[in-house]
Formats: structure tokens, C-alpha cells, sequence
């Protein structure tokens, strides 16, 4: 009983030191979350500008409309339906639910080409690795025919965007035809007909300014526009409805962007073939650094920065192709070199034979009905770069460069203006973007 009672007693005693124990903890711990609260906000408070810049393009995730001057066209029921569109989440995310840790983005833009768009999807089922990451394919115009292929893709998330400014969806009025517009050579004073004609005297071929618009809106809304990619702090690789990717494509990449800041200072991006479309590669044992190419080409967002700067220079310059634009302005006014770096082979080949761009269309692999006469080896199936190569650097190769005065094709001003406006449209007043 005695016993029993001292037990009690004790039991009791400890109960009430283990209460007090308790009370101490709980009372220290609340101080401690209490002064990392007030330290934390504090120090938030320090980096205002940065986080208010963050807010800031959160709030202006979809287009602002109130900047002075600026002014997108008038839209249409189809244009308006697709820009809903594109705020839908990516599909098969029922088969692949996370996206890996570093994972590349690849963005696929494309118009109406439809046998060659099932040639791609087709090489992209056996890219090893694809269904770590998210596929955007990027329209210009709305193709019934596109869409079904993009439909049947189950090898990854995948999530379709429309240009919704794209002249293919307007009939009637800018920036498709209106129909007071000047075409081709007319002589505006005697046919009293709208539009500024280019460095040629040609006027504005809304099937031909297409391409480049459609190029710009996708960057910029990829970038700083869409809620899925526009916080993406890696890479993202950017094809086209024309390039046939090998099955070791992403695991190439994955090394080369990791390689690319260790080996090679001068290297903006990371491409998946030679600038010289119609090179495989040397074969070598080693790396190459070299001008831009236009096939499977990567970069990351403090290149997009820069690239977006220069959106002036991009918008204003009287040549209607995107890459020929970037050459020629974009690259030259950063100032230093601007390399790519591969591997020694190609991991991607253009086969389109249509291809738009003056002097170069007839050179390249051609497909015919549907099939497509590409060779995959063995080679091409395994990542087949080594980390340990050295570099080796092609300095001043040919090709569009600062002085080039543009195929022209882009005069008018109303087209200069709308691609001034997509690298305002994700971007309030007073905005200024980082870097
Ligand atoms: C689709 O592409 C073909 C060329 O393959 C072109 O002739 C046609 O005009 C395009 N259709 C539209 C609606 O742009
Ligand atoms: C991705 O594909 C590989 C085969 O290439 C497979 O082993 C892996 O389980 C797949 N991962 C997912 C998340 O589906
Ligand atoms: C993006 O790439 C550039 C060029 O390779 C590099 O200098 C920069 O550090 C990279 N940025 C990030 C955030 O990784």
C-alpha cells in the first residue's frame, strides 16, 4: 500500500516534471518558429523587388491588355476557342504522373504538314527517355488531321498550344488577308490598297509571315506565358514537324547540357545536329562547338532573356524567317560569339523537302508519300558521347551573319507590331524582365 502510494506519488511527480518538461519544449520551440517567422519575413521583406518581380509574372501568367500602344488583333470565336484551349493541363498524365528531376522540355511546332508530323511522332515514341518529360506540340492554324496524330500520342505527357494569332485563323482581317490589303507588287497610290511594302517592294503574304510569328508567339508564351514551362529552370529542346529524331536524342542531351557550361563558355545552347543540315557529323572522338542550328536545338531561360531583349531587333528585321532573323540581328548583338555544342553525330535530321527558306530547299533529304528514307544504326540508339571528350571549336563558318540585309517578306508594320506585342503580352507595364 505504502508502496503502492510512493509509486503513485512518484508516478504523479513524474507526470507533473514530463507536464513542466513538455511546457519548457513547447514554449521554446513556438519562440524559436516564432523568430524564424519574423527573421524569414523580414528577409523576404529584403528581397521584395526579386519576390514582387515573381508576383508579378504570376499575376500576368495570361495577356494584359492595358499597356499603352498595345494592342493585339481583334479575335475571332475559332481564335478565342484555341487560346482556352491552351490553358488546358497536359494529357496522359493518368500514365505518366511526375515529370522527372531535370527533365528537358521538348517543344514540337508545327503547321499543317501532316505526313510528316506522323514521321516525327513516330521517331519520338523511340526516343529513350521521352517519357520522363513533357511533349508541347505548338500549332500554327487549326488541322483536324494534326490533331488526331497528336491525339494517338501515349509515349509521354503531351500538351497541345494554338497560336491564336496565327493568320491561318482569320479570313478576313489581319493578320490574315483584309480585304483592302496590298499584294504582291501592287502600286498602292493607284489601287489605294493598305499595307507596307518590304525591302523588295513585295508586299505582306500573311502564308509567309506566318512562320515567324507563330515562331515568337511560341517562344515567348512556352517561356513566360504558359503555368507548365514558364518556371521550367532547365532546358527545353525545340523541334520542328520536319526533323526525324533518333532514339538516343534525350539521353544525348541530358550529357551535352550538363557538359556545356564545363566545357565550352561561348556555348548558348545545345543542338541535336550539325548547323550544316545536310552533315551527319564527323565521327569524330569528340565534342564541336559551332554556329546555331535550326535542328533540335536547346537553350535555357537566361538565353531566352537574352534573346527576348532583343525582341526589336527581331521584330523589325525585313526577313521572314525566324532563324535567318536570329542570325542575322539577334546572335551579333550579344556581343560575343554565340556557339552550339553537339556531339560528332547527328541525333536528329531534317527531311523535309519543302522547306520555305530561299537558296536551301532543294539540298534537303526529301520524304516521299509518307515514307521516309532515314537509316538508324546501332549507333544511333545508345547515348554516344563521352563526358570526357575535348572540345573542338569551328570558328567563322558561313552563313547568315550580322550585315545580311534579309530575303525581306516582312515590311508591314502591323507585322512588326503583333511580334512587338507577343514579347509584351506576358509582361505588365513597368515590367522590366530579369537579366
Ligand atoms: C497546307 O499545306 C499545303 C502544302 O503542303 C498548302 O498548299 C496548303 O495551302 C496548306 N493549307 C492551309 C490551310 O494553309
Ligand atoms: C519509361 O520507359 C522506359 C523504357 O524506355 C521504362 O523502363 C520506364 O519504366 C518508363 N517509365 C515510365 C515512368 O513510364
Ligand atoms: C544557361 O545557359 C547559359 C549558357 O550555357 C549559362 O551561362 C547559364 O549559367 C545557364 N543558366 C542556368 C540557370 O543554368
Amino acid at each position: 500500500m505504502v508502496s503502492s502510494m510512493a509509486a503513485y506519488k512518484k508516478h504523479h511527480l513524474r507526470d507533473v516534471a514530463l507536464r513542466r518538461l513538455l511546457y519548457v519544449v513547447f514554449i521554446t520551440v513556438s519562440g524559436v518558429l516564432l523568430l524564424q517567422f519574423l527573421i524569414g519575413s523580414n528577409s523576404t521583406s529584403n528581397t521584395a523587388p526579386h519576390n514582387l518581380l515573381d508576383e508579378d509574372e504570376d499575376a500576368t501568367a495570361y495577356p494584359v491588355r492595358q499597356r499603352q500602344n498595345f494592342q493585339l488583333p481583334q479575335q475571332n470565336d475559332l481564335s478565342l476557342k484555341l487560346e482556352k484551349r491552351n490553358q488546358l493541363p497536359p494529357r496522359n498524365l493518368d500514365l505518366y504522373p511526375t515529370l522527372a528531376k531535370d527533365h528537358i522540355i521538348i517543344v514540337l511546332y508545327v503547321h499543317n504538314r501532316s505526313q510528316y508530323l506522323k514521321v516525327v511522332v513516330d521517331s519520338l515514341s523511340r526516343v529513350v527517355g521521352i517519357n520522363e518529360t513533357l511533349l508541347i506540340v505548338s500549332h500554327d492554324g487549326y488541322f483536324e488531321n494534326m490533331n488526331k496524330i497528336i491525339d494517338g500520342i501515349r509515349f509521354c505527357q503531351v500538351k497541345q498550344i494554338y497560336a491564336p494569332y496565327s493568320p491561318h485563323l482569320f479570313s478576313k482581317s489581319f493578320p490574315g488577308v483584309s480585304p483592302a490589303d496590298c499584294e504582291g507588287k501592287d502600286d498602292a497610290r493607284e489601287k489605294h490598297c493598305i499595307g507596307n511594302p518590304d525591302q523588295y517592294g513585295h508586299y505582306r503574304s500573311p502564308k509567309i509571315v506566318s512562320l515567324k510569328h507563330h515562331w515568337w508567339w511560341m517562344m515567348n508564351t512556352v517561356w513566360d506565358g504558359l503555368k507548365e514551362t514558364r518556371k521550367h529552370s532547365g532546358h527545353i529542346l525545340f523541334i520542328e514537324e520536319d526533323h526525324y529524331i533518333f532514339p538516343n536524342a534525350y539521353r544525348n542531351l541530358q550529357v551535352l547540357t550538363s557538359l556545356k557550361s564545363k566545357k565550352c563558355s561561348d556555348c548558348y545552347a545545345a543542338n541535336l545536329a550539325p548547323s550544316d543540315v545536310n552533315s551527319r557529323g564527323e565521327g569524330w572522338e569528340s565534342l564541336i562547338a559551332e554556329r546555331m542550328g535550326n535542328v533540335g536545338y536547346s537553350f535555357n531561360r537566361t538565353v531566352w532573356r537574352k534573346i527576348h531583349k532583343k525582341a526589336r531587333e527581331f521584330c523589325f528585321f525585313d526577313d521572314y524567317n525566324w532563324d535567318i532573323t536570329m542570325w542575322a540581328t539577334v546572335y551579333p548583338s550579344f556581343g560575343s560569339p554565340v556557339y552550339s555544342l553537339r556531339g560528332p553525330r547527328t541525333s536528329a535530321v531534317h527531311f523535309g523537302k519543302c522547306g520555305l527558306h530561299q537558296g536551301q530547299g532543294e539540298k534537303n533529304v526529301c520524304i516521299d508519300k509518307g515514307m521516309v528514307n532515314i537509316q538508324v544504326e546501332e549507333y544511333d540508339k545508345v547515348p554516344n558521347i563521352g563526358s570526357e571528350w575535348e572540345v573542338r571549336v569551328y570558328k567563322n563558318q558561313p552563313g547568315y551573319k550580322a550585315g545580311f540585309k534579309g530575303w525581306g517578306g516582312w515590311g508591314d508594320n502591323r507585322d512588326r507590331h503583333l511580334c512587338l506585342n507577343f514579347a509584351h503580352m506576358y509582361h505588365s507595364v513597368g515590367t522590366a524582365s530579369p537579366l
